[in-house]
């Protein structure tokens, strides 16, 4: 029996019965044609998770208005009856594999970037308050921003408050849509009442002002939704599944959204008939890391306590959500918190995630790492992709098709891509041998792991799929043409990473300086002989004493030492603002530095997808972390770093120094094995610096490409 049985068991939403209590999340993806129709890709993408024994998918979110009203540039739409065959062709291939589908249907009213972009009106309840003060922006790089939506060229922004003609044309395409959806083959509706979107601005008492019999009272401010849920009700009958997505809050907003708001509202739709409701949240984002208190939470299980007040106050079933992985999910079930749980960004990280859950395999899910890249595409309208899943998004295209000239492959290069690389083509049914320099695997992912401990699942997953696959490790081995050779190496990929230069800066090669590189030794343990010569006695006797212990719980270990002793002073600075610095900076402040981050640049943690790097900052922020732009550094010597911003120069006190820049594509041994005649590839951070999501898409394509 499977340790999931509350959790995988069968339930009922109205007359559906579905065949676990697992749902996806509804998820705006950017995968829909620019005209809105669905093709292969999101067919596909669909169809993958469906496969992957999910109960029910919630498609999301769905323009009823298309093109206006839609938030996202690839947004589908489902505004017209020539929607219905791309739509009816998703539902056929997700039903083929026994799951349900349903679709979230949405008007995006004051962020309708489509609107915005072709001069439409944003469509509101009342005139929007003035935005608050926020610095997200200041974060955002200038080529981000030339990918967020403007007004089309000399039109300002015109916003349109609904007149009583308008919200009867918003009912009728609500309903006109939901017919459609019914008639596409869905096996239910989501109503989108949530994230500040139109139903969810009429709920909002800051964003709802209207002093009409929609504006006011709980009941005023819900009459839209009624009316949108009657209109619904008539035109699918009262047998079909119909239910809403609320916000139990709106955080950060002064007379917004509130608990009792929510249950209300639900008791209101409950009695309107309709089936179900799911809990969400919503933040104003007054700083970038409130987008992670809602509505992507990051607290793991942040709105559970919500959806279960909103469960002892209503009968019909209750849909929570919010970063619920397995075992809380299961509990949350088995303890009437909660009738269904959705799920969103683990089913973009690993479609499977239910089937493994029924065959008691859940090591074998690939984990989301919370690393924001997805919804970060979104922000910056591309279409999403997963870090951890290079597949996802792409199953149209990247598929494993087992070879038929079976070739010697041999890997250069322990590290994510590597043994990314290493496995998919291993599954594909070629002879690889993956040869690591180092006594250890995980390349860089270990030091990330250390310093972002979400890393470390993902580490965790890379290597158990790799013990369970036909690849044949070599650990203490270096490369060299002749070992290639000797392997009969039909073609080799070079996953080595990238070089960490020491900039050429005075006072660089002092003691109390360390480079990228030479950090990354003292705190995995792995010292070269030249790094152990700048270390003091007991500081060798510390340093390499983890590697007696197991990865994962050297990771652990490390982690839990570092917080005692590090061969690090009280003052750090840290020279390099992107992904390393910035992280290093967060890892050695909660571990109790005074720490000044210096980038030359006017840009931090560019490498950060945008929410991710708005978490850090902010956290860099909380922990008191000086951090310095256009800071280049001139000189250091043993008391302190001396630098110069624009013209006017600088000093800060530091005890050791880190050198946190300089990191480069490394093709150097690439060059040397091609020019030694061996069919030579080059993957991951060796080829172009791209972190965690560059190395495992790069991998698994190598691996499929060969
Ligand atoms: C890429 C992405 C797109 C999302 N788009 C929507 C959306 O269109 N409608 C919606 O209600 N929620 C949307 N969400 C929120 C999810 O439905 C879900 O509530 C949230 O991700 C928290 O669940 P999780 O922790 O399981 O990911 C989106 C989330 C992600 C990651
Ligand atoms: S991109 Fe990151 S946060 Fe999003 S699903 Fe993948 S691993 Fe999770």
């Amino acid at each position: 029996m499977s340790d999931y049985q509350h959790l995988l068991k069968p339930g009922k939403i109205g007359g559906l019965t579905l065949r676990n209590r697992i749902i996806m999340a509804p998820m705006g993806s950017n995968y829909a044609e620019q005209d809105g129709h669905c093709s292969e890709r999101i067919q596909a993408f669909y169809e993958a998770r469906a496969k992957g024994g999910v109960g029910l998918i919630t498609m999301g979110s769905i323009a009823i208005a298309f093109p206006a009203g839609t938030a996202e540039p690839f947004q589908v739409g489902i505004s017209k009856d020539e929607f219905i065959p791309g739509l009816k062709a998703l539902t056929d291939r997700v039903h083929a594999h026994g799951a349900k589908i349903s679709v979230q249907l949405q008007h995006a009213g004051k962020t309708a970037v489509r609107d915005l972009a072709e001069g439409r009106d944003l469509w509101v309840p009342s005139m929007p308050p003035a935005p608050p003060k926020s610095d997200i922006m200041q974060s955002v790089t200038l080529k981000e921003l030339s990918t967020f939506v403007r007004p089309a060229k000399d039109t300002p922004v015109k916003i349109r408050v609904m007149d009583k003609a308008d919200i009867a044309q918003m009912v009728e395409w609500f309903a006109a849509a939901a017919k459609r959806a019914q008639q596409a083959g869905f096996d239910g509706i989501e109503l989108h009442a949530a994230h500040s979107y139109i139903l969810a601005g009429f709920l909002s008492s800051y964003y709802n002002k209207r002093e009409d019999e929609y504006g006011g009272s709980i009941e005023n401010r819900a009459r839209l939704l009624l009316e949108v849920i009657a209109a619904i009700r008539e035109r699918v009958g009262q047998e079909f599944p119909v239910w809403l997505r609320l916000d139990a809050k709106e955080l950060n907003t002064p007379g917004g959204i509130t608990i009792e708001d929510c249950i209300t509202v639900t008791k209101m739709a409950e009695k309107a008939s309709f089936n179900a409701v799911s809990i969400s949240a919503y933040a104003t984002i007054t700083k970038g890391s409130a987008f992670t208190d809602a509505p992507l939470v990051h607290k793991p299980a942040g709105f559970l306590d919500w959806a279960e007040a909103v469960s002892k106050d209503v009968s019909i079933p209750v849909i929570a959500v919010g970063r619920l992985e397995p075992d809380a999910a299961n509990d949350a079930i088995a303890n009437g918190k909660c009738d269904f749980v959705a799920m969103g960004r683990q089913l973009l990280a690993d479609p499977e995630l239910p089937n493994k859950l029924i065959a008691n395999r859940k090591s074998d899910i690939r984990p989301c790492i919370y690393c924001y890249v997805c919804v970060s595409q979104v922000f910056i309208n591309q279409r999403v992709k997963c870090a951890v899943n290079p597949r996802t998004g792409k199953e149209f295209e990247l598929n494993v098709i087992m070879t038929d000239k079976p070739k010697n492959i041999v890997i250069v290069g322990g590290g994510p891509a590597g043994i990314e690389a290493a496995i998919a083509a291993s599954s594909r049914g070629h002879n690889v041998t993956l040869l690591e320099r180092s006594k250890r695997l995980g390349g860089t992912l270990f030091f990330a792991a250390l310093a972002y401990s979400e890393n470390g699942k993902l580490l965790d997953y890379q290597l158990k799929q790799l013990a369970q696959s036909k690849v044949k490790v070599k650990l203490n081995t270096t490369a060299t043409p002749e070992l290639l050779k000797s392997l009969s190496a039909d073609e080799v990929f070079v996953a080595t990473g990238a070089s960490r230069d020491m900039p050429d800066i005075d006072g660089a090669s002092l003691n109390h300086v360390w480079s990228g590189e030479q950090l990354r030794q003292l705190l995995t343990g792995e010292v070269s002989p030249s790094t152990r010569s700048q270390l003091g006695p007991l500081q060798r006797i510390m340093v390499g004493s983890g590697n007696i212990l197991g990865l994962t719980k050297q990771i652990s270990w490390l982690q839990k030492l570092s917080y005692l002793w590090m061969p690090l002073g009280k003052r750090v600075t840290i020279v390099g603002g992107g992904l390393v610095g910035l992280e290093l900076a967060e890892f050695l402040a909660e571990r109790g530095r005074e720490v000044t981050v210096l980038e030359e640049s006017q840009n931090l943690g560019t490498e950060l997808s945008i929410v991710r790097r708005w978490r850090v900052l902010d956290h860099l922020k909380d922990l008191g972390v000086s951090v310095v732009t256009e800071a280049k550094v001139t000189t250091i010597d043993a008391q302190a770093v001396h630098y110069q911003v624009k013209e006017e120069k600088q000093s800060g006190k530091a005890d050791t120094v880190v050198m946190a820049s300089g990191i480069a594509a490394d093709r150097s041994l690439a060059d040397a094995l091609i020019a030694a005649g061996l069919n030579t590839k080059v993957i991951g951070d060796s080829d172009e610096v791209g972190y965690i999501e560059g190395a495992l898409s790069s991998g698994y394509r190598a691996g499929l490409d060969c």
